[in-house]
């Protein structure tokens, strides 16, 4: 009985101990997941844009978009948004939409490369909530079908160069990999991004991958994706905790988002 009490009372310790850092983990960013990446993982974002999901019936791409996804819960007012008057409702959705419009992401990459050339591909993101970003760099622009351009060859040859938001080299993300494992990563978590839908102020950071081309000469695509959040950069929707933010949306909300970069084809030349 006394033991019992005790296991208990250890249970409800670890989950007060624990809770904090779960609900961290989505919102926030994924702290953990220090591996190659897909846009699939993550299911409870919106879709920025219909092509991500063109292998999919048209309702099915509808229900991911912001409008169908997010927005339109925000309008009906369900829970968690029925805290909310309407006219608060109406400037957080404006305030969203701000995040969403002022939010970016590029991808240089050369038209042509030599079969097996080193050569360097930058991603440029800007905006988000914060107080992460994520950024992928992919083989195609589908949001449930895209995957690391190591698949078609290209090698992703050394840990990818982050420049923060502080105009600084940023490593924290690649000196989480484990010791002993490579850290030539396709996916980035960037810390230090802050977005302010009211003052209008985002965040920016660079991404550049160093690649070998493929060997087998062809045509190749090309595309990055990036993760972010909208609603923590909104004060209507913004929860405080200690030490970090929630997005009143909550941990399984729509306020997340995946916007891909149009897809760029590279020639690799024999
Ligand atoms: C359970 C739902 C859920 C899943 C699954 C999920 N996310 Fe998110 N994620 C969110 C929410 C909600 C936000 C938006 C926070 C906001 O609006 O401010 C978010 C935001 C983010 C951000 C930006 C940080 C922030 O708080 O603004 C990154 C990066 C991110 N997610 C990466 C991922 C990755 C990578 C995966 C897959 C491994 C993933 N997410 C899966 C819910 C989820």
């Amino acid at each position: 009985m006394r033991g019992a009490t005790r296991d208990g009372a250890l249970i409800l310790l670890t989950l007060v101990v624990a809770l904090p850092r779960l609900a961290a983990a989505y919102p926030n960013g994924t702290g953990e997941y220090v591996t190659d990446a897909g846009p699939f993982c993550a299911g409870c974002h919106s879709s920025r844009q219909e092509s991500q999901l063109r292998e999919m019936p048209k309702e099915h791409a509808a229900q991911q978009l912001v409008d169908g996804k997010h927005v339109a819960t925000i309008t009906k007012g369900s829970a968690p948004y029925d805290k909310l008057s309407e006219p608060d409702r109406a400037t957080l959705i404006a305030q969203i939409r701000a995040v969403d419009t002022a939010t970016t992401i590029t991808l240089d990459a050369p038209k042509t490369v030599k079969a097996g050339a080193a050569l360097t591909v930058t991603a440029k993101a800007h905006g988000g909530a914060g107080p992460v970003v994520g950024v992928m760099l992919l083989d195609a622009d589908l949001r449930y079908q895209a995957r690391t351009p190591a698949a078609a060859g290209w090698m992703i040859s050394g840990a990818p160069a982050v420049t923060g938001p502080d105009g600084k080299p940023q490593t924290t993300w690649t000196d989480k990999r484990a010791a002993g494992l490579a850290k030539n990563l396709n996916y980035v978590m960037v810390y230090g991004m802050k977005g302010d839908a009211v003052a209008g102020t985002y965040g920016d950071a660079t991404v550049a991958y160093a690649l070998q081309a493929p060997s087998k000469p062809g045509d190749y695509t090309l595309a990055a994706a990036l993760l972010y959040g909208t609603e923590k950069a909104c004060p209507l929707a913004t929860v405080k905790r200690i030490g970090f933010d929630l997005p009143l949306g909550g941990f399984a909300g729509a306020s997340g988002r995946v916007l891909f970069t149009a897809p760029r084809t590279v020639t690799v030349m024999p």
